[in-house]
Formats: C-alpha cells, sequence, structure tokens
C-alpha cells in the first residue's frame, strides 16, 4: 500500500473514531471500528540475517497475520553509545514488514540496560537485599529510582517515539518488558521509600501507630531510621513486620508503576495516536496489577499455560484472562501466547495438534482482542534456545506455524461477529493485593493464599459454565448478582460497609475462612470475627484453629448441602446467631455446637459463609449451585467435564464459546436452531465437539 493509500485510510478511520467517541490512541485498538482482530508473533529481526526478513514477512502475511511486536530488547541497537542513535535497521524491518501490510507494536527497550549503562553508571544496577548488585549479563538489572537509569530510559524513549511517530505500520507502545516487582536495596531506594512513607503518614506517630511499632520496641524517633523490611518468608526470624511489609509491596507498585508512566507521558506527548499497554503476567503477585494498569489504554498479558506433562484444564489461564480484563474492565490482548515448547534450561512439553488453537480460543472466549504467538522463531542463541517459537531454529514452516494460520484465519471469520463483544458477568471474586501480600506473609494457616481460595470458587463456577469477573474492593458490587470473598483477611470498614449494603439490597455474598481479620494497615481488628460483616452473615466466631497436615473432620451436610465432606487446614468455629447450619461437624464432640457452612437472610439478599477448607471440589461445586440457585443466575450450558463455556456479548449479540479441554470428543447439550459460526451449521440438542474441539455459536 502506498503513503498516501494508507494516510487515506488512517484519516477515514480516525474521522471515524471521532464519530464513535474514541481517542485517536483508542481508535488504533484491536477491533476498534475499522480495526481489524491483531493476530501475529513476537519479531527479533535483529536476531537474523536481512536476508531473511522478507521470508519472514511474507510467511507471516500467508499466516493471516497483521501484527509483530519488535525491539523490546534492542536497546543496545538503537543507542550504542550515549546519546548516538541508530533507527536505520529498524526503520529497514518496518518497511519490509509494512510491504506485507504488517503492524507493529514497538517496545521500549528500558528492561535490559545496554553494557555501557552498566559500566558509565554503575549505581543503575540494582542492589540484592544482602547489599550486592546484580552482575551485568541478564535482564532486569535496573534499579528504579536510579536518576540517571530513569534519565536514559525517558531519552531512548523519547528518541524512539519522535523517530518513529510519522511511521505509518507503528500503531502502539508495549513499554518495558514484563514489571516484576523486583526489589532494589540501594541507599537511593531506601530513600525514596522513606519519603513515600512521608507523604502516606505526615508523621513519625501516625506511622509508629500504623505499624505497630510498639511490638518488640520497634518505634521510629527519625525518618532516617526506617529500614527495608525483610519479606522473605523463609526466615522469620528477620522478617520485618507485616505492616511495614505491605507498605514495602505497595512502595514498589509505586516506584514500577512511576516508571512506566515517565514513558507512558512521553509516548502520549509524541504520538498522540498511538496505543499504550505493557505485558502483564497474568497471575504474577509482585505487583498490584490495578494500579499498573491505570495507565495504560488497554492491558496485554503474556500467556504460557502448557506446564503439565499431559494435557490439562487450564483452569489458571482462564481466571489469568478473567483477571487481566478485570483490571480495567475491558476487553485484553495476548502480547506472548505459547507458541512451542518452553523452557530456559530444560523445556517442556510440545502443544499436541490442536492445543495451540484451543489455548487461543479460551483467550478469545474471555475477552482477548488480539493474539501474538512468542515467538517467530526459535533463537539459535542465548538464554531462550529453548523456548520454542512457531518455526523451529530451521526455520520451516511446520505444524505449529500452520496451526497458528489456521486460528487466524478463523479468528478473521469471526471478526465481525466479535467486535464490540464483551464478558458480562453476573458474579464477580474479590481479588485483592493487599490481602494477598499480607496472607503471603502470614498465611494464618499453613497452605493458605489467596490463589488457592480463589481457585475453589473459581473452578467450581468455570465447571459449571458460569463466567466471573475479577474485581478488586474498589469495584462496585451492586451490578453483580453474586460475590464471592474468599480470604478476605483485610477488610477495611469501608468495603464491609458496602457489602453489607450490597447484602441489604439483594446481593447474595459467600465469604469464607479468616474473613475480616485485618485492616488496610495490616493491623489485626479488635473485634469478634468476622467484624463489621457479621450482621450481614449472621454469625460470630470467637475461636478457630489450623489443623495438622494428618488431621481432618468429617463434615456433614443438610438439605441445601447434602453431602459428605472433609475439612482440612482450618476451621472457624462458627456460631450461627440468624444464619441457618447448612452443614456441621457430627464427629467431632468438640466442634458439635459450631457451623461448617452457613447461610443468613439479611435485608433483600443473602450471606454465606463457609467456615472451613474443604478437600473435595464436589463440595464447591453443590456450594456453586446453591449460590446460583440464591442469585438467579442460571448457566445456559450445563457442560459436561473438561468443557470451558464463555459468552462475549454486546447488546444485540451473544456468542457462546464451547471449548473441549479432553482429549476425547464430547457431546454438549446446547441452544436449537442457532447457528455455529465456524462451520455455518444450525445446532441441534447436542453439539458434538472433537478433541480439544471448539464451537461458538450464535445465541
Ligand atoms: C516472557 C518474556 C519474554 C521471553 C519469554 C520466554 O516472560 O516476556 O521476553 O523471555 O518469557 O522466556
Amino acid at each position: 500500500m502506498g503513503r498516501r493509500a494508507s494516510l487515506t485510510i488512517a484519516v477515514c478511520l480516525a474521522t471515524m473514531a471521532l464519530l464513535d467517541g474514541l481517542t485517536q490512541a483508542q481508535s488504533r485498538q484491536a477491533l476498534s471500528p475499522g480495526r481489524a482482530m491483531y493476530l501475529g508473533v513476537d519479531y527479533y529481526p535483529e536476531h537474523w540475517p536481512r536476508e531473511r526478513w522478507e521470508t519472514d514477512a511474507k510467511l507471516m502475511k500467508e499466516a493471516g497475520f497483521n501484527i509483530v511486536r519488535l525491539a523490546e530488547f534492542a536497546w543496545i541497537e538503537m543507542e550504542s553509545r550515549e546519546g548516538q542513535y541508530e533507527f536505520g535497521w529498524l526503520d529497514d524491518a518496518l518497511k519490509v514488514l509494512a510491504q506485507y501490510n504488517i503492524d507493529v507494536i514497538l517496545g521500549t527497550p528500558t528492561a535490559v540496560m545496554p553494557a555501557w549503562v552498566a559500566q558509565k553508571y554503575p549505581q543503575a544496577l540494582r542492589t540484592k537485599a544482602d547489599g550486592t548488585q546484580v552482575v551485568w549479563g541478564g535482564r532486569k538489572h535496573n534499579c528504579y529510582s536510579n536518576a540517571d537509569y530513569r534519565r536514559l530510559s525517558e531519552r531512548i524513549t523519547r528518541a524512539m517515539a519522535e523517530h518513529f511517530a510519522k511511521t505509518p505500520n507503528v500503531i502502539g507502545w508495549q513499554i518495558d518488558n514484563e514489571f516484576g516487582g523486583e526489589e532494589c536495596h540501594c541507599p537511593s531506594c531506601l530513600a525514596e521509600f522513606q519519603a513515600w512513607l512521608r507523604d502516606k503518614y505526615g508523621t513519625l506517630d501516625t506511622l509508629n501507630k500504623a505499624w505497630g511499632n510498639r511490638f518488640w520496641g520497634l518505634k521510629f524517633t527519625d525518618w532516617p531510621q526506617i529500614t527495608i523490611p525483610d519479606d522473605s518468608t523463609d526466615r522469620s526470624w528477620v522478617m520485618g513486620n507485616p505492616s511495614a511489609c505491605l507498605d514495602w509491596k505497595r512502595f514498589i507498585t509505586w516506584q514500577q508503576a512511576r516508571f512506566q508512566a515517565d514513558q507512558v507521558k512521553i509516548i502520549r506527548a509524541v504520538c498522540p495516536e498511538d496505543f499504550v499497554t505493557h505485558n502483564l503476567m497474568g497471575l504474577f503477585t509482585g505487583l498490584d496489577y490495578y494500579a499498573m494498569a491505570k495507565d495504560l489504554d488497554f492491558v496485554a498479558w503474556d500467556n504460557y499455560p502448557i506446564w503439565s506433562d499431559k494435557p490439562d484444564i487450564p483452569y489458571s489461564a482462564s481466571l489469568a484472562a478473567d483477571l487481566m480484563r478485570g483490571l480495567k474492565q475491558k476487553n485484553f490482548m495476548i502480547m506472548e501466547q505459547t507458541a512451542g515448547p518452553c523452557g530456559w534450561e530444560a523445556f517442556g512439553r510440545n502443544p499436541w495438534p490442536g492445543e495451540i488453537r484451543k489455548i487461543a480460543y479460551q483467550q478469545l472466549a474471555h475477552g482477548s482482542d488480539g493474539q501474538i504467538w512468542f515467538r517467530w522463531r526459535t533463537c539459535t542463541v542465548g538464554r531462550e534456545q529453548y523456548w520454542h517459537g512457531l518455526l523451529g531454529h530451521d526455520g520451516k514452516p511446520l505444524r505449529r506455524y500452520q496451526e497458528a494460520a489456521q486460528t487466524a484465519k478463523e479468528f478473521r471469520r469471526l471478526e465481525e461477529h466479535l467486535r464490540g463483544t464483551t464478558v458480562v458477568s453476573e458474579v464477580a471474586i474479590l481479588y485483592d493485593y493487599d490481602n494477598l501480600w499480607s496472607l503471603s506473609f502470614q498465611p494464618g494457616f499453613a497452605g493458605n493464599s489467596l490463589q488457592g481460595a480463589v481457585r475453589r470458587y473459581y473452578d467450581a463456577l468455570f465447571r459449571a459454565g458460569v463466567n466471573a469477573d475479577i474485581v478488586n474492593r474498589k469495584a462496585d458490587p451492586s451490578k453483580y448478582k453474586l460475590v464471592l470473598a474468599p480470604d478476605l483477611s483485610i477488610l477495611p470498614d469501608e468495603t464491609a460497609a458496602k457489602l453489607d449494603a450490597y447484602v441489604k439490597n439483594g446481593g447474595v455474598l459467600l465469604a469464607d475462612c479468616r474473613t475480616g481479620v485485618k485492616d488496610e494497615r495490616n493491623l489485626c481488628h479488635d473485634r469478634t470475627l468476622p467484624g463489621l460483616l457479621s450482621s450481614v452473615l449472621g454469625i460470630r466466631i470467637e475461636e478457630y484453629s489450623s489443623l495438622g497436615q494428618d488431621s481432618w473432620y468429617k463434615v456433614n451436610g443438610g438439605d441445601r448441602l447434602a453431602g459428605t465432606y472433609t475439612a482440612i487446614q482450618y476451621t472457624d468455629w462458627v456460631t450461627p446467631e440468624s444464619a441457618a447450619s447448612l452443614a456441621g461437624y457430627a464427629d467431632q464432640w468438640h466442634l458439635k455446637p459450631f457451623a461448617a457452612t452457613t447461610r443468613n437472610i439479611y435485608g433483600r439478599g443473602k450471606g454465606w459463609y463457609v467456615g472451613a477448607v474443604i478437600k473435595e471440589a464436589a463440595f464447591y461445586d453443590d456450594l456453586i449451585a446453591q449460590l446460583l440457585k440464591d442469585a438467579g443466575i442460571r448457566p445456559i450450558v450445563t457442560p459436561p467435564p473438561g468443557v470451558e463455556v464463555s459468552i462475549r456479548e454486546k447488546p444485540d449479540k451473544r456468542l457462546l464459546f464451547l471449548i473441549n479441554h479432553n482429549e476425547e470428543p464430547r457431546s454438549v447439550r446446547v441452544p436449537k436452531d442457532r447457528v455455529e459460526l465456524l462451520t455455518g451449521q444450525k445446532t441441534k440438542e447436542s453439539f458434538e465437539l472433537d478433541r480439544f474441539g471448539v464451537a461458538v455459536i450464535e445465541l
């Protein structure tokens, strides 16, 4: 396409976007008006001879790809000496791609500092907790407070932005690569932490109170006395106090969000038409992703779900997708998607035939509007020689390439149906990083983790064929019929008040073990559990206990939960007040007065409580069935085991996705006389899914 033609198209698209009330950057996002879905690969032209570039671009085009991500590790190739920029090679690569109508997301290259940076500015290297600095030679070496590193990062970002602002096929930016919550212990980071605390607390007295520093005589009498708390749980005798640890985690997020924002600002100013995103890591716990997502136009994430010996049900990739969608309550992109065996030292399983396609459909079904496979071709050099791409070392377009190409072609056919659709859930699960971190320092009982607790309910919803949003405590619960709040240990008063009002007004809430133990400072409330949720839940918990690894108690359910289950790890000794007991501990004389599960009618809604960790998944399936009933949620399809259901919709369209994660075909009962979009056929009462098969049915 000539420059003139692309200019005309760009003007048309910008006009359409303005009519749609979108910003210029939003108009460049996948599936915005006039924009295609983005499908492509992570590409490293700098790793391959120039003579190969055209072959690569041609093969990409033939696969139906229209996007690549480039340059996120190529700082040294663009600035081999301080202040001397060389973008010619990248211009050439971009031109080759443009000839094949392939658009580009450029990565700012700040995840790996060039060797000259480390040499000239040694303080830019991160300091570990033991006081030694990281040795340059891998990646992510940098300290985030170092003024030189921040300046050099902003400068290369600006130089790139200015250079590529007018390149027609550059449409968006990825800031850095996978912010990883790295902690730097250098004097400059310590000083920043102290300043951050000063800003937050104002006075030392407030800080001492917020951290409970009277304990062990840890009171500060001067700001410079504040140290970086040790948050490594394997050394509990030196571990910092839990409130200090929580603030340190929050500070790390603040620091990396600031580093990201420094670059976002430059790109927005210089390239206002381009979108800005970052590749997050799904269920990664080192950063508060709600905060990290704030500055981005949309979230992108890296999905590597194949780690087991055999294909399994990828619950966690589905949960991660829902979390990523929840960060901005908006569709997302996959910036890196498994393309082959993964691993740096030893590599894992090769995706079996059909698996690459089904992984892509899972993300599509949960709200991805674009997918980029990592990587195009397996690298012959460096640390990632065994992290395989769509092409092998030999560069031939074989099975994995063919499968991605088939997937891309199918997605193109679905494009118009998908435009403007997203997942609309009636169920929300609360997922809060404060709570997650607090539980990671002090799980309370062995084996407890927020993600583990969430999975018990999330997996049961998945099995029931019901979509969920994963939202943090700041979200408005009122748009959901059912809110699940597992492991809600940190319960600030305003969250409790919000949940109270939610139930009073007709919502259904589920809470479980350890609810309401702490406030947002990570100090224990001085209230009888579950604190301010006692009325909503209609219970009182005066005592609780961990169970040893070899202990378990039998739990007998009553009419709503008619089963026998096993309590493990922990029990709250729940005294029902206004709540009804739905399950108890019949065989344990000391627990006979207490309930294992309760249900309370409160206002126009219901408050459920589960006071134990239950071993059997069947318990959570039974419980979810009851909760859905109480909330008046009826799944459209009740899938057989291993078949995933998800719905994307907009006001005049609903698309039902079915994904068979089993190695054998499965038959699923579906609404009759609807069109299955991949085959164009009308549905009968049941739909036959092949092994790893998918269906997209217009409801
Ligand atoms: C991701 C990262 C990529 C590459 C890939 C495979 O986490 O963003 O740069 O390293 O893993 O190891």
